[in-house]
């Protein structure tokens, strides 16, 4: 069968920005930093350095080399081994799990642009915001309508195609960018911004914990999406592409998206309590983001286009997780590309009611999904590339592109021996 293939490369990379910016940036990043500020957004950019990047180009590498989805990818550079293969099945477990309750932060989206109007009008403080947000997630069947109305419209367009993905990023990204942007300078000129920007970027070395490095970690792998799969899917429909290139743009595009998402959401935090960042709980944005609408001129009309695209943006984001379980139904059991994506709607919805039913259990899923296992892929995919590193030729791959060898031989330091370890001494250091 003859595999899609991206329009371009310029469509390729707004896709795989579609599939990294999302609820990780604008929702995760800000809830995740906690109390952390300026010392979280320092670990945070060295884990997107030491191990984003390099697991990144890695990924593209084994797509490109391949011209597989992960499960195929891993059979062919592994032959008939079953570490690939259990890899692989991880991957995809992984990726249902994340989708459990992606597709319900995704549905809270939605919810919000039908409650724009209200969420502008009614909320004058924290407290006003929280209980809106406690109305729609207290409330069974709305949050169930959410998760479902994200999860079709998912999978419908997982039954579309790459292309579908391709054209729907390409208009989408760069008014998604805009507003952000308009919204970041709005955020600086709130009474909060200069608490929230001390926050933000100034830090104590004394506050140090590995629990910061645990979820700057795990922030990093959610953001990026690294480390289950889906770039190698992503590697693996693009003909002629520059690996390092396109992971510089793709990483470059999603931490200036994170930033902007805390530039948002902390001086309008801090204009209305003095509590620390991480009593605003897993909602820190579904609070915070009303407030800023309700303080600018035009603010119905602003929330309305901002969670609108706040969907979009998830949905290409759920996309590419949806696509990674289906395609391999597809490819490994022959099923038609409908059969196999309604089978995934439906293990994703049934899976993401514990969740909506119980805030505590959606708080544990994020963090052991995101944090641990997301890590523990990663720790696996190190381990797979420290043996397949010259086969896959990834080394190569970058000397060609950028006539380094010095980079080829810290990429290669980076994942074989540095990201190991240091997952290793984490898991040790929460033991102990
Ligand atoms: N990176 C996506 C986001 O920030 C989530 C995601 C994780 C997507 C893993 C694909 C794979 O929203």
């Amino acid at each position: 069968m003859a595999r899609e293939k991206w329009g371009s490369q310029i469509g390729f990379w707004l896709a795989a920005i579609g599939s990294a910016v999302g609820l990780g940036s604008i929702w995760r990043f800000p809830y995740a930093m906690g109390d952390g500020g300026g010392l979280f957004l320092l670990i945070y950019l060295g884990a997107v350095i030491l191990f984003g990047f390099p697991v990144f180009m890695a990924e593209l590498a084994i797509g490109k080399k391949t011209r597989q989805g992960p499960v195929g990818a891993y059979r062919e550079i592994a032959g008939a081994g079953n570490y690939g293969k259990r890899m692989g099945i991880f991957q995809i477990i992984t990726s249902l799990v994340i989708m459990t309750f992606y597709s319900l932060i995704g549905g809270y989206c939605i919810i919000y642009v039908f409650k724009s109007w209200e969420l502008t009008n009614a909320i004058t403080d924290l407290n006003a915001a929280q209980n809106i947000f406690n109305d729609i997630s207290g409330s069974f069947w709305l949050s169930f309508l959410g998760t479902f109305i994200f999860l079709i419209i998912s999978c419908v367009t997982v039954v579309v195609g790459v292309k579908g993905i391709e054209k729907l990023n390409k208009y989408l990204m760069p008014v998604l960018f805009l507003i952000l942007f308009i919204l970041s300078i709005n955020s600086l000129t709130l009474p909060g911004a200069g608490k929230g920007m001390q926050f933000l970027f100034s830090f104590s070395a004394s506050n140090f914990s590995m629990h910061y490095v645990l979820t700057a970690l795990g922030q990093a792998c959610f953001s990026l999406s690294i480390g289950i799969g889906v770039l190698v899917l992503f590697g693996s429909y693009c003909d002629d592409l520059g690996i390092v290139k396109s992971s510089l743009i793709i990483i470059s595009a999603d931490t200036i998206v994170s930033l902007m998402s805390a530039i948002i959401i902390f001086p309008v935090f801090f204009s209305f309590t003095n509590a620390g960042p991480s009593s605003g709980g897993l909602e820190l944005a579904f609070k915070a983001l009303p407030l800023v609408f309700a303080k600018m001129p035009c603010g119905v009309f602003v929330a309305v286009l901002f969670f609108s695209l706040l969907v979009i943006a998830a949905l290409a984001s759920a996309i590419s997780l949806i696509e990674l379980p289906v395609a391999y139904l597809m490819d490994s059991r022959g099923w038609k590309r409908r059969k196999a994506s309604f089978c995934i709607f439906s293990i994703i919805l049934i899976g993401s009611i514990p969740s909506i039913c119980s805030a505590g259990f959606l708080k544990f899923i994020d963090y052991a999904a995101s944090n641990w296992m997301m890590l523990a892929c990663v720790l696996l995919l190190s381990i797979f590339l420290r043996r397949y590193w010259k086969k896959i030729g990834i080394g190569q791959m970058i000397k060609e592109e950028t006539g380094s060898p010095i980079l080829a031989g810290t990429v290669s330091f980076l994942v074989k021996f540095f990201i190991p370890i240091v997952i290793f001494l984490l898991i040790l250091s929460n033991i102990f």
